[in-house]
């Protein structure tokens, strides 16, 4: 079998688990743990696995594959660029508001925060991801507009 056939085989796999992945977090938390609300209760916590594995997981995912998709290949970059960036970008703000989801639940409980080794690695990666998205944003901006390159290294040499 051709290469791009089985790479294709395999991603279409990997999507739907991504989101079968989000329709049973989803179920789980409106069927079993009584769904979803935002005023600090329990309901406010909901959020926090549904929005974390729809963001840092199942979107993240299929951004970070994108250039590797056949079809993105000796084509314009530009497009699939912006793509890759709305992608990345649409993580980061549901992983935030995921974390939103927890902080307040917590502040609301007046539970403390960051007790256990799955808050300090969860809050971790999502910084190393909001800096990694600042570099690729940086990045982008470089290669789309020689003008940014001397505004960010007038920035950064401050
Ligand atoms: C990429 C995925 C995830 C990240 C980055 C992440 C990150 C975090 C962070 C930073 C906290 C601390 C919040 C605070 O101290 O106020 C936290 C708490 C918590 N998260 Fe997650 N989370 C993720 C996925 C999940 C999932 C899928 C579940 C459940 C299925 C979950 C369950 C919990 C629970 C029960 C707490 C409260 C107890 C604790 O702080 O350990 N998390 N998470």
């Amino acid at each position: 079998m051709r290469p791009t056939v089985i790479f294709y085989g395999f991603y279409l796999l990997c999507f739907g688990l991504g989101v079968a992945c989000v329709v049973c977090v989803c179920l789980w938390n409106s069927k079993w743990r009584g769904g979803f609300a935002w005023d600090g209760s329990s309901l406010q916590f909901n959020w926090h696995p549904v929005l974390m594995v729809t963001g840092l997981v199942v979107v993240y995912g299929n951004g970070a594959v994108l250039y590797r998709i056949p079809l993105t290949w000796g084509q314009n970059k530009l497009p699939w660029k912006l793509l890759h960036a709305a992608l990345m970008l649409l993580a980061l703000v549901l992983s935030i508001v995921g974390l939103c989801a927890v902080f307040d639940f917590h502040n609301a409980q007046k539970t403390p925060n960051l007790y256990s080794i799955h808050s300090w690695i969860g809050i971790a990666a999502t910084a190393l991801f909001a800096i990694s998205w600042t570099m690729l944003i940086t990045t982008l901006m470089i290669s789309m507009c020689p003008l940014a390159t001397i505004l960010v290294t007038a920035i950064v040499s401050c």
